[in-house]
C-alpha cells in the first residue's frame, strides 16, 4: 500500500503510538492532520513537513466542536482518505479501588469519543463512495486484564461499534474499516493511566516497558 498523497487523520498523534504513526506515514509521503490536545507537541511534530501537516489539537470529548473540526480537516485538502481514532487513556486500579467517575470517563475517552468523530465523518466518506476508518482498541478488547476492568469494558465496546459498522458500509459504500489491537507497546499509555480516583498515574510498568517500540506498532 503507497501513502503517497493519502489524507490522513490521526488523533492521539502528541505521543506514542499515534506520534510514530504520523512519522511513519510522513515518510511514506502522505499528508497529515495531527490531533491531540498538547498542541505544542503536535506542531513540534508538524515541523517535520510543515507543507504536509494540518496542526489540528482538540479535546476529543468535545463533542459540540466536532462539526466544525470535520469541516476544516475535510477543507484542508478537499477530503479525507482515513481517519485513525488512535487517542485514548488506560486505567491501573482494582475495581474494589475505583470511582465510578472514572469508568464514565474511560468510556468518554476510549469509546464515545471515537464513536462520535467517526459518526461526524462517515457522510462525507460515504457521499464520496471511498475511504478508511480505523480504531486502535487494544487485545484489552478481547480478554480481560487486572486493573483495567473500566479500560477493558471501553476497548471491548468500540470493537462492537466498528465491527457493526464495518458490516453497514463496507459493500454499502465502500469504506473499508480497520479494527487495531495491539498488545503491549513501550509508550506512556501506563504512566498516563487513571488511579481508582481518577488521578495521572504517573508511573510505567513492566509490562509496557518491555512492549514494542512504538515505531513497530505504527
Ligand atoms: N501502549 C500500549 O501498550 C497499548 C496497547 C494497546 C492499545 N493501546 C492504545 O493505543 C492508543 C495510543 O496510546 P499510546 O500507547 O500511544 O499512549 P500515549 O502515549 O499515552 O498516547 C495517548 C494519546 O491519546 C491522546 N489523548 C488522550 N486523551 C485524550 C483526550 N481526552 N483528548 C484528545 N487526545 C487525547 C494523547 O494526546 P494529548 O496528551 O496531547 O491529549 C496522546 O497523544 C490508545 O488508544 C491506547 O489505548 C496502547
Amino acid at each position: 500500500m503507497t501513502f503517497d498523497n493519502r489524507v490522513v487523520w490521526i488523533t492521539g498523534a502528541s505521543s506514542g503510538i499515534g506520534e510514530a504513526l504520523a512519522r511513519g506515514l510522513l515518510q511514506q509521503g502522505a499528508l497529515v492532520i495531527l490531533s491531540g490536545r498538547r498542541a505544542e507537541a503536535l506542531q513540534a511534530l508538524a515541523a517535520l513537513a510543515p507543507q504536509r501537516c494540518l496542526v489540528l489539537p482538540f479535546e476529543t470529548t468535545d463533542y459540540a466542536a466536532l462539526a466544525g473540526l470535520v469541516e476544516q480537516a475535510w477543507a484542508w485538502q478537499g477530503h479525507i482518505d482515513c481517519l485513525v481514532n488512535n487517542a485514548g487513556i488506560s486505567q491501573r486500579s482494582l475495581a474494589l479501588d475505583t470511582r465510578f467517575e472514572v469508568y464514565r470517563q474511560l468510556m468518554e475517552v476510549d469509546y464515545l469519543a471515537p464513536v462520535a468523530l467517526t459518526q461526524a465523518l462517515l457522510p462525507r466518506m460515504t457521499a464520496r463512495g471511498s475511504g478508511q476508518l480505523a480504531v486502535v482498541s487494544s487485545v484489552a478488547g478481547k480478554v480481560g486484564a487486572p486493573l483495567r476492568t473500566g479500560y477493558c469494558g471501553a476497548k471491548h465496546a468500540v470493537i462492537g461499534y466498528f465491527e457493526a459498522l464495518r458490516a453497514e458500509v463496507e459493500q454499502a459504500h465502500g469504506i473499508s474499516v480497520s479494527v487495531i489491537l495491539p498488545g503491549s507497546v513501550r509508550t506512556g499509555v501506563a504512566t498516563n493511566a487513571l488511579g481508582g480516583a481518577g488521578q495521572r498515574r504517573g508511573r510505567s510498568d513492566v509490562n509496557i516497558d518491555n512492549g514494542m517500540p512504538a515505531e513497530e506498532a505504527a
